[in-house]
């Protein structure tokens, strides 16, 4: 995971185009199986001309939830949107007991864990929210933490539970 880890730092400060404004440009949420989650929302909000964030809830209907991985793919538009860097899955479960047990889904953890109620160690026995997520925040993390090049990009999750994906959320970035 650390040479990974390395290997992504390195790449990116190879492509030296550094972005300095994000936009979300779309956000999809599927429940592939409503039984046992589905959305309640799932938007991109404008408040004004500067400051847009995400937004996501989700009911879970069959809890305690015990096991739960969640498999990540950033993925970048070339000629359509091509695996980029990086796509892992992880035990959601572990990585919430010893969140230095993997630094870039701890990079990634950072973004939501003062905006999510999901940032306790498992069980989860309640709906799962992610409340503003704005773009001023990802323009921080994304510039000052760690520096990615310009262009189209789109987080893909799968929410995996007892081995099962249950949904997918697609989240399009664009950074210029
Ligand atoms: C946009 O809305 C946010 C939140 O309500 C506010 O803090 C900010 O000052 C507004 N910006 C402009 C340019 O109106
Ligand atoms: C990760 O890569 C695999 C193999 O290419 C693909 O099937 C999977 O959908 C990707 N995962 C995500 C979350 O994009
Ligand atoms: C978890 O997120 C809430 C907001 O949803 C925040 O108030 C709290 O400080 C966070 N707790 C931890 C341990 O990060």
């Amino acid at each position: 995971m650390c040479v990974c880890f390395i290997r992504l730092l390195i790449m990116l400060s190879v492509l030296k185009l550094i972005s300095t404004r994000t936009e979300f440009t779309n956000f999809k949420c599927d429940s592939l199986d409503k039984e046992f989650s589905d959305f309640e929302y799932c938007s991109i909000k404008a408040i004004n001309r500067s400051y847009k964030y995400v937004t996501v809830k989700v009911k879970l209907f069959q809890v305690p939830v015990t096991k739960v991985k969640v498999s990540f793919g950033l993925y970048k538009r070339f000629s359509g949107y091509r695996p980029f860097l990086y796509n892992v899955t992880v035990d959601a479960c572990n990585f919430l007991r010893n969140r230095k047990s993997n630094p870039i889904t701890s990079y990634f953890y950072d973004f939501i864990k003062d905006i999510s109620n999901m940032n306790h160690t498992c069980p989860f026995d309640h709906d799962l929210v992610m409340d503003k997520l704005s773009t001023e925040l990802v323009n921080h993390r994304l510039t000052n933490v760690l520096s990615f090049p310009e262009g189209d990009y789109m987080v893909e999750m799968h929410w995996i539970a007892y081995d099962i994906t249950r949904a997918v959320v697609k989240l399009y970035l664009s950074l210029t």
